[in-house]
């Protein structure tokens, strides 16, 4: 049964929380209160992962404050002219390894697979309360890996998240206000497979 909702249609029954759930860049720069950043962390923290080796970490600063500025200039121009609005900034790294005491540190092949989860969780919950939070890849890497304290032998730097409430697209600079709207999605046909993958085309 198709279901909509936030301008989008699934072709499947699911909740609407899945179609709820989008990434705008339009924020009112309010305070979020602690208790509802804690929230959004603890349902991260509910992800399922590898032996339960939980290797997602989040890196985060509430705007104006003095940890702010040196995770903001880890983004590309086109982000900050938009996450400068938004009331929480945070990166979510992922331990590359697999540590257990007395042992030598062996690679955990799914952790970037696990923060994945981790990022959705937050991510969904946010929507949930009232707010919202928006993935980045662009970031400037080798910067974060320094601002972050975080080596790159141990950690891979996943995204930078933007998290606000959510604002009408007039806030916006006047380049980025048309996008400002829910996304679609290819059809579940072109990704899933009964027993092989169809040859790349
Ligand atoms: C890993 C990752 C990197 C992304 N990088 C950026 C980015 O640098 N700047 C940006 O504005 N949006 C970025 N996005 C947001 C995506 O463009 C967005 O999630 C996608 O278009 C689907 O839209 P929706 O999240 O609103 O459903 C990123 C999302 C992910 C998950």
């Amino acid at each position: 049964m198709a279901i909509t909702s936030n301008t989008r249609t699934a072709a499947h029954d699911i909740d609407p929380v899945f179609l709820n759930r989008w990434s705008p860049r339009a924020f009112n720069g309010e305070p979020i209160p602690q208790e509802v950043v804690m929230s959004m962390f603890e349902a991260a923290r509910w992800a399922p992962s590898a032996i339960n080796i939980q290797p997602w970490r989040f890196v985060y600063a509430h705007r104006n404050t003095p940890q702010w500025e040196p995770l903001f200039h880890c983004l590309m121009d086109m982000n900050q002219a938009w996450v400068a609005q938004a009331s929480i900034l945070a990166f979510i790294l992922s331990d590359r390894h697999r540590r257990k005491p007395g042992a030598e540190p062996s690679e955990n092949r799914s952790h970037s697979f696990d923060a994945g989860a981790a990022w959705a969780y937050l991510a969904l919950q946010a929507n949930h309360l009232g707010w919202a939070a928006h993935a980045m890849g662009g970031f400037h890497v080798e910067k974060a890996h320094t601002a972050l304290n975080a080596p790159e032998a141990d950690y891979r730097i996943e995204a930078a998240i933007a998290i606000g409430r959510p604002a009408d697209a007039s806030v916006l600079p006047e380049s980025y206000r048309a996008r400002e709207a829910p996304s679609g999605r290819q059809p579940v046909e072109s990704f899933v497979f009964e027993g092989r993958v169809s040859a790349l085309t």
